[in-house]
């Protein structure tokens, strides 16, 4: 099968619009890339910044028009906002390389380097997580991602045990390990996060320390953990608020994540009975939420 890739450049904040805008228009898969080679260092404090230039791809199928992909695209954002559009036919097999060709050695809180095969990056005092972009989500590079990364190499893991909910590719489990966990378990509802899970656990050779399983599997374990990364969506966390809260030990970490600046305030009040919450912490459109079980 061949697609539409679909590619634009843009600043680091329209960036997240465009995608959602691509994503809303019916793109099977959006991405961000470097479009000026230009690597992501440490942020400020509070901050997460993808790129200043950005280059946001989408796929799709190959039924779309790109022309009337463009030019609502343009009616939508301005026209200055954009740069450097490009259209291509790629053939299914191109796919991996396409998006390895952009991808970059990412770094978070100074302490975790999250990096392509190839491109690992061997620095004193930080740990390098390697992820090359699959069918699941999280390399990293999506803010709601970014955020719980942030999260976890800026606090101590050491021996804890760690729970990702809503895996997608592992990366949470796999960085919450490197930085020193001493078990985690990476839960997803699609069996294809597993299976990526598991390869990725591999690749990073943490695969003894992980259990890489789905909610009913998961659920038959009894565990809870000291630390619980919940990158879903708002919705989903507000209803499965008792489950999710209830996975955290007392006095134990819960980091919320893929949830909406506009969203946050409901998701707060749903979880504010179980945990004392931090203020929330926003890159672009989206919010983490983080606090101590009471
Ligand atoms: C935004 S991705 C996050 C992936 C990864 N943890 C990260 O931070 O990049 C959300 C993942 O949650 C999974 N998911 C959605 N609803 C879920 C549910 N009710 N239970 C478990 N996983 C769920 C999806 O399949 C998807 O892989």
């Amino acid at each position: 099968m061949a697609w539409h890739q679909i590619s634009v450049i843009t600043s680091e904040n329209t960036a997240p619009k465009v995608a959602d805008f691509f994503s809303d228009l019916g793109a099977v898969s959006v991405t961000y890339m470097d479009a000026k080679d230009e690597p992501v260092y440490e942020p400020a404090i509070g901050e997460i910044k993808i790129w200043a230039q950005t280059r946001v791809i989408a796929l799709y199928e190959l039924t779309v028009d790109p022309a009337n992909m463009k030019s609502r695209t343009l009616k939508h954002f301005q026209q200055e906002a954009l740069e450097d559009w490009v259209f291509e036919e790629i053939a299914d097999q191109a796919w991996e390389r396409t998006w390895m060709e952009y991808y970059r050695p990412m770094k978070f809180a100074g302490k975790l380097w999250v990096c392509p095969t190839g491109q690992e990056q061997r620095e004193e005092n930080t740990v390098c997580l390697i992820l090359d972009p699959g069918l699941a989500f999280g390399t990293g590079t999506h803010p709601t991602t970014a955020l719980c990364l942030e999260w976890l190499a800026s606090h101590d893991v050491t021996g804890k045990t760690v729970i990702d909910y809503g895996c997608g590719s592992g990366i949470l489990a796999i960085a919450a390990l490197l930085l020193g966990a001493r078990m985690a378990y990476a839960v997803d509802i699609d069996p294809q996060a597993i299976t990526a899970a598991e390869d990725n656990a591999v690749k990073n050779n943490v695969q003894d320390k992980i259990i890489c399983c789905l909610p009913e599997q998961f659920k038959a374990t009894n565990v809870k953990a000291d630390v619980v990364l919940a990158n879903i969506l708002a919705k989903p966390l507000i209803d499965m608020v008792g489950q999710i809260a209830g996975l955290v030990i007392s006095k134990g970490q819960l980091v919320l994540s893929g949830i909406l600046a506009e969203q946050a305030d409901s998701v707060i009040d749903a979880y504010q009975p179980f945990l004392l919450l931090n203020k929330p912490v926003q890159q672009d459109d989206w919010v983490r939420l983080a606090g101590i079980k009471r």
